[in-house]
């Protein structure tokens, strides 16, 4: 009963933030449909992709896990077992497990790493425990240990549906890595962990007056950049998750208390691009999740121009290029 699995993580062009307060805070129903593209790395080792591999056994005394090397314990083995006991009693076993697990990547610096993190322990525990799931109800499953991982479920573009139920709140794939050119450069500016976890940014969202707006526009967004994508339309893309990522900033900085999830050199990159569009006609765009990183979107043709650009940006630490990942996959690697 092991096995071993290897997902990506992801940058939500339409941003999940806030849970449904009407079902359980700890099923992560979101406040509204989101859209994201699961990630891979291509500029040098960091594939942006979390390796993990977990072992259930009657021999087994406790539950056991460990990320990069380091035990984990409270709050992140809590995470884990969100989506392991609803496993084991679908298989009707109560062994304990041994789980190893490797970020590529910084670990919780507003790159997702809990995405791929949480994607990856599904599908290698789904796997190791012979349970037949589809991709959906995988989803449903990583989306209990963070709201993102259901979305890297899938690689390309993906689409997740707020739903109103575990069973209804699950991820779908729009279409693949290949359908849709784009690209994005991630410019580092901190690799540190940040400030303020997105548990407690979700549970703020509802104390900003703009709230509410954001959520209906989030939805109408959602399904205009899923047809977008389908239509290959890339600036249409770019608008898109750049106003929408705007919205979801817009309600953490009115959040009580507030929440600046920016540095100052964050807005050296944003109004950078900004003057890339305008003066250049570049088609760059920017989109921000909680921390002080930027992605910046444009198409394959101009990454290499735009990176030695924000490269000189003083502030930026590095840049990661990142094209769209395939399909997370089962492998025959183990960790241990
Ligand atoms: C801003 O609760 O999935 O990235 O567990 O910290 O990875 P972590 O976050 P999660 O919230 C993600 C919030 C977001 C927007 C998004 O990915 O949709």
């Amino acid at each position: 009963m092991k096995s071993s699995a290897i997902a990506h993580s992801n940058i939500a062009l339409i941003k999940y933030w806030g849970n449904w307060d009407k079902v359980s805070p700890k099923l992560n129903i979101p406040l509204n449909d989101s859209v994201s593209m699961t990630k891979y790395g291509f500029s040098e080792s960091i594939h942006l992709q979390t390796h993990t591999t977990i072992e259930f056994s009657e021999d087994f005394k406790e539950n056991e896990a460990i990320l990069n090397n380091n035990p984990l314990k409270g709050r992140d083995m809590e995470r884990i077992l969100k989506i392991i006991n609803p496993l084991r009693n679908l298989k009707k076993i109560d062994y304990k497990f041994k789980m190893m697990s490797f970020n590529d990547f910084p670990t919780q610096a507003g790159l997702a790493s809990s995405a791929a993190g949480f994607a990856a322990l599904t599908i290698a525990a789904a796997k190791a425990l012979s349970l037949d799931l589809t991709q959906e109800e995988l989803s449903t499953y990583a989306r209990l240990g963070s709201g993102s991982a259901a979305r890297s479920i899938h690689g390309g573009f993906v689409y997740w549906y707020q739903g109103i139920s575990h069973e209804t709140s699950y991820a779908e794939k729009i279409c693949g890595s290949y359908d849709f050119d784009i690209n994005a450069i991630i410019a580092i500016i901190d690799e540190g962990k940040k400030d303020v976890t997105s548990d407690l940014g979700h549970e703020l969202a509802k104390t900003s007056i703009f709230n509410p707006i954001r959520i209906k526009k989030s939805h109408e967004q959602a399904v205009e950049i899923k047809a977008a994508i389908l239509n290959d339309d890339f600036k249409k893309v770019g608008m898109i998750a750049e106003k929408n990522c705007m919205f979801m900033h817009s309600v953490m900085m009115t959040s009580e208390p507030a929440l600046f999830y920016w540095s100052p050199i964050t807005l050296k990159v944003i109004k950078k691009v900004l003057y890339l569009r305008k003066s250049e006609n570049l088609d760059c765009f920017f989109t921000i999740d909680a921390g002080p990183n930027v992605h910046c979107l444009c198409r394959p043709e101009i990454i290499e121009y735009v990176q030695n650009i924000l490269e000189n940006i003083e502030g930026i630490e590095k840049t990661i290029l990142v094209r769209p990942a395939n399909d997370s996959y089962t492998t025959n690697e183990h960790l241990f």
